[in-house]
């Protein structure tokens, strides 16, 4: 390398005019003014422009080879640019280099799409050729953010007197409702390690050690189905703290969350952040994680047809389900095409259908208005608050899988189909009281909602044995417009305890010992009471960088199919490595 870099691409302004500089990096593009070549010179800093004279003679004649992609050092005077040559665009838009010397260090192959900041080309040749994609300005400008929420939430947790403490990648199955990447043990023949779903069980060994108040960010390995908001690998904020109940977890987490967005985007955030237990999340919203930038609530209108004639409501109440609305205005106007496709959306959702009532003039019309009874109609008026033209949408199922999920779903869909979603706005807020146990249908047996970690809330401890599944948990997930972006608990300090939930989800005493004995053995020592939560730090990025996908906050994610395409993972491996590991394939 003959040039040495005085500058970067982005640094220069006005006050370099006369200095000689180098400047190093890509050609983002060129232009042959007949007379005289241009071309701009990109790094991570910015962009500037550099002009080849043909004054210069060999080096003009040279600068003309120069195309997209190529790499080069220039060095040069910088000067003003002519008045109509200013380019208000570009903070070094006032001036430009003078080139006297050209290294080239290596040339490109015209890359397979343009590197602008919107690509229109599949998502899948961007992630082959993803060190091509990394060099758009966008995803630069996003991992930079990246970066800096990464050395932000080290500032704050570290100056709140958090240890960063790195535990094992190597470890053991830690439930948090996924499946498991296993590491198959050379030493040690038929035995496994797990990637850990997350630092669970050690950050609670950490309480138990005394640390009181740890964090790390750290990767989480689930083998799990993909969204456009979940990774195989993805990075979690990890925190616990001990001798804490759910307000002190909650305070620290605001005080970060203000911290945080004060200081990466300049957003004041009001604190404390609004609460919505569990249940009054569902029944107002469908869903535990709500979107509460808009209104359009869920109605439940059940009562209402306690004696109805119409089968369907009927089997439903009967049954013990749940009926319930969402009220849009008419003004929107639903074609019957529209409201097909509605409703084959809403059954592809897993929903048993969709209907509908149309509300004009006082009267109802169209849809299901036809089953409804006088009666029924004047309550269901009274109820909705009617007085405006509107379309009622109707879901009756079972209560809280089925029918308000579902609701819950087409709420969002409307929300964004009719622009309900104000932009700019950065809603925060708690989901508590979640239950402690769900029901598997496909298990057949209760499992953990958060996971068996999570401690009981005193007032419900009666209900343990009688009616396990109204237990309500020390468990709250932070929500981020419609995003959950945290989520944690109180824990179990004590083995009885623990051991009595291990019981609930149907593990034999040994199973337990065996999975978690390690847990508990250290429980029986002297455990503090402790709690904590863990931040998708991911997803906090992508939603923070207003990216479509956490791909984009990722340098090398895997595609919804996990796997990696630039570097073609996973792969086969050759027979002497199976061997020393002790496998065999079985050919399907
Ligand atoms: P949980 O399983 O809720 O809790 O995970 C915490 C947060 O991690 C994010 N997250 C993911 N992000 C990307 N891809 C994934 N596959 C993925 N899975 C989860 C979510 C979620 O809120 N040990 C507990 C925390 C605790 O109790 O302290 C845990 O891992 O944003």
């Amino acid at each position: 390398m003959k040039l040495k870099r005085t500058h970067t691409c982005g640094e220069l302004t006005l006050s370099e005019v006369g200095k000689m500089v180098v400047v190093s990096g890509w050609v983002d593009n060129w232009r042959d003014h007949g007379g005289v070549f241009f071309i701009d010179l990109r790094d991570r800093y910015g962009k500037i422009q550099v002009v080849f004279s043909p004054e210069k003679g060999d080096l003009y004649e040279k600068s003309k080879k120069l195309r997209s992609e190529f790499v080069v050092s220039v060095r040069g005077k910088v000067q003003k640019r002519p008045e109509e040559a200013i380019n208000p665009e570009l903070p070094t838009g006032e001036i430009e280099i003078y080139a006297e010397e050209l290294e080239v260090h290596n040339t490109s192959k015209t890359p397979p799409f343009e590197l602008k900041d919107y690509v229109d080309v599949s998502e899948d040749l961007r992630l082959k050729y993803r060190y091509l994609d990394l060099r758009r300005t966008k995803l630069q400008k996003t991992l930079i953010l990246r970066h800096q929420v990464a050395q932000l939430t080290r500032q704050f947790f570290s100056g709140e007197n958090f240890l960063e403490i790195e535990t094992p990648f190597l470890t053991k199955s830690t439930p948090e409702g996924a499946r498991d990447f296993l590491v198959p043990s050379r030493l040690h023949p038929g035995k496994f390690y797990a990637l850990p779903q997350s630092p669970q069980t050690y950050k609670q060994i950490l309480m138990v050690s005394g640390f009181d108040r740890y964090f790390q960010i750290v990767k989480c390995f689930r083998d799990e189905d993909l969204r456009k908001d979940r990774q195989p690998e993805f990075t979690q904020i990890d925190v616990e703290m001990s001798f804490v109940e759910e307000e002190d977890v909650m305070n620290i987490v605001e005080k970060f969350m203000k911290f945080l967005f004060k200081e990466a985007l300049n957003i004041e955030l009001k604190t404390p952040f609004p609460r919505l237990t569990y249940q009054e999340s569902l029944d107002r919203f469908g869903t535990d994680k709500p979107d509460t930038r808009f209104g359009l609530e869920l109605r439940e209108v059940t009562s209402i047809f306690k004696n109805t004639d119409f089968k369907i409501f009927k089997s439903v109440v009967e049954a013990g389900g749940y009926i319930g609305t969402l009220v849009v205005p008419e003004a929107v106007g639903y074609s019957r095409k529209e409201l097909d496709e509605l409703n084959k959306w809403l059954i592809s959702m897993g929903a048993g259908g969709l209907a509908h009532i149309k509300f004009t003039n006082n009267t109802f019309e169209g849809g299901i208005s036809k089953f409804l009874s006088g009666h029924e109609g004047e309550a269901l008026k009274k109820e909705l608050g009617l007085t405006q033209d509107a379309m009622i949408f109707v879901v009756a199922d079972k209560r809280k899988e089925f029918a308000q999920t579902m609701l819950g779903f087409l709420r969002n869909h409307l929300g964004e189909k009719l622009n309900l979603i104000p932009g700019d706005v950065h809603h925060l807020h708690w989901t508590t009281e979640f239950p402690l146990l769900e029901f598997s249908e496909e298990e057949n047996r209760y499992v953990a909602r958060h996971h068996p970690f999570t401690s009981v809330k005193e007032e419900d401890m009666h209900l343990i044995d009688s009616e396990p599944h109204k237990v309500r948990a020390r468990a709250y997930d932070l929500i981020y417009n419609g995003n959950e972006i945290a989520g944690g608990s109180i824990r179990i300090h004590k083995r009885e305890m623990q051991e009595k939930v291990f019981q609930l989800l149907k593990m034999t005493p040994e199973e337990a010992r065996e999975k978690f004995g390690f847990l508990m053995d250290a429980f029986e020592y002297g455990a503090p009471p402790h709690g904590g939560i863990a931040f998708g730090f991911d997803r906090l990025v992508m939603l923070l960088a207003k990216a479509a996908s956490i791909r984009d906050v990722i340098a090398f994610p895997k595609t919804a199919s996990a796997v990696g395409l630039m570097e073609q993972t996973p792969s086969e491996v050759d027979e002497t490595q199976l061997k020393e590991l002790h496998l065999k394939i079985l050919k399907e």
